[in-house]
């Protein structure tokens, strides 16, 4: 590793590397990954061992704070977060405000950026009580903001959060609750949902966490920080790939034309590539898939649909690109997206849904990294460099002469 920036001080040297696939911006303590061995560790501890034996409101207290809960410390953070479900009922104004057929994405980024309107007393960042408020308020509003977009989505009426219930099936009930009817969550669904909260929590400096680092950096508001992680995190080639990957099985279709796709995939005039496979830095499985598998059985056994075509594509789909050498030379793996789509669908969630669920679960991350950032004596604003390469210096011409 070189200190390029007292090399810079020094010598004036500085580094291009679009991608930031070389360089580090920041160091962390909060999450650590080894893409060649498969393995990601929240604050020390392997994610299949937190997916197994936490709940995600216990994750969340870990990546917030560094250390796994005691009973009497998870017990008072539940309380703080269920005291801040409801969301502001003026709120309900600026849902109504969007077009009835809006992307739950477009309603969430705009509804996050626009909590600093209505929270005034967590906004400023020099002060430690406030910024814990406003991590509280995120991580207990993002459920609700999320199922208000969805059940806005299909013209239904709000749900109001329900704080008996733990964090995944209080967000199942928000979305899945009708007027008149009894709603109950099933045990096994609500499990696969908090899994899939606390596998999606954290992944440390990828596109959308290092969004909301930058915009953190100029001292903005932490509501406009996570804003712009949601914003960032709707691109299709990071948050959306989970519908992607969905879309491609159920185009797949059938387990006998699964060798017509990997073909297509490995065709290099073909733009197609296998949707879930490969990963920039896991060079290995993607522990966060072995986990997803085994959800995805559970949930499609509990439903009834064990013989779900989409989820054969995907396990014979799956077991002939591990043994295709196209796929093993370039360590491509199956990735967390591969399965979460899976269950997502067989949960009842349509595929528009996909990504604000993914904003929901890494709302914890970004704040846990956004407050590491704010505390880090080190801390001076993001400013990338740039390599010139326009027109060098001219003189103006008059309009009247180009
Ligand atoms: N299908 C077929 N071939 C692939 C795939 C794939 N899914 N992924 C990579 N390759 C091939 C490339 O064509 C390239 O082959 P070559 O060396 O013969 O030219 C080689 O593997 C290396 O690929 P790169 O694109 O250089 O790898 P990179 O690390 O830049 O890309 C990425 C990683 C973007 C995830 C890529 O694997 C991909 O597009 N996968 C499908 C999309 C996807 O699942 N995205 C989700 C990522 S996980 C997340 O965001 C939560």
């Amino acid at each position: 590793v070189i200190d390029i920036r007292s090399l810079y001080a020094k010598t004036g040297l500085f580094t291009y590397d679009p991608g930031f696939t070389s360089t580090a911006a920041c160091d962390s303590a909060i999450t650590y990954i080894d893409g060649d061995k498969g393995e990601l560790l929240y604050r020390g501890y392997p994610i299949d061992q937190l997916a197994d034996k936490s709940s995600y409101i216990e994750v969340c207290y870990l990546l917030l704070y560094g250390e796994l809960p005691s009973k009497a410390e998870l017990k008072d953070f539940e309380n703080r977060v269920t005291r801040h479900t409801m969301v502001h009922e003026q709120m309900h104004y600026f849902y109504r405000g969007f077009r009835r057929d809006a992307h739950p994405m477009a309603i969430v980024t705009g509804v996050v950026g626009a909590m600093a309107a209505f929270y005034h007393d967590s906004t400023d960042i020099s002060d430690p009580e406030q910024r814990e408020i406003a991590s509280i308020r995120m991580i207990a509003k993002l459920p609700t903001i999320a199922a208000m977009a969805y059940k806005y989505s299909v013209g239904q009426p709000f749900v109001y959060p329900r704080n008996d219930l733990d964090y995944a099936s209080n967000f199942l009930h928000m979305c899945f609750a009708v007027p008149a009817e009894e709603y109950k969550v099933d045990p096994v669904v609500a499990r696969a949902m908090d899994r899939i909260f606390t596998l999606h929590a954290d992944h440390e400096q990828n596109a959308s966490t290092s969004t909301v680092r930058l915009s953190g950096s100029s001292d903005a508001n932490p509501f406009a920080c996570i804003a712009a992680g949601v914003a960032c995190l709707w691109g299709p080639a990071h948050g959306g790939a989970n519908e992607a990957a969905l879309n491609m099985l159920r185009q797949i279709g059938t387990v006998d034309r699964i060798p017509e796709f990997i073909e297509r995939a490995k065709d290099k005039n073909d733009p197609f590539r296998l949707m879930g496979f490969g990963h920039r830095v896991y060079k290995n499985y993607d522990p966060r898939a072995a986990v997803m598998q085994e959800s995805a059985r559970e949930v499609l056994d509990l439903l009834g649909v064990e013989n779900n075509p989409t989820l054969q594509v995907a396990q014979e789909l799956e077991k002939i690109a591990l043994e295709d050498p196209y796929f093993v030379e370039r360590k491509l793996y199956p990735n967390v997206d591969f399965y979460s789509g899976i269950i997502l669908d067989a949960i009842g969630f349509p595929t528009s849904m996909f990504t604000a669920i993914f904003a929901l679960s890494r709302t914890v991350g970004w704040i846990a990294q956004w407050k590491e950032m704010i505390g880090d004596p080190q801390k001076k604003i993001g400013r990338p460099r740039q390599l010139y390469n326009g027109a060098t210096m001219r003189d103006y011409v008059d309009i009247s002469a180009r």
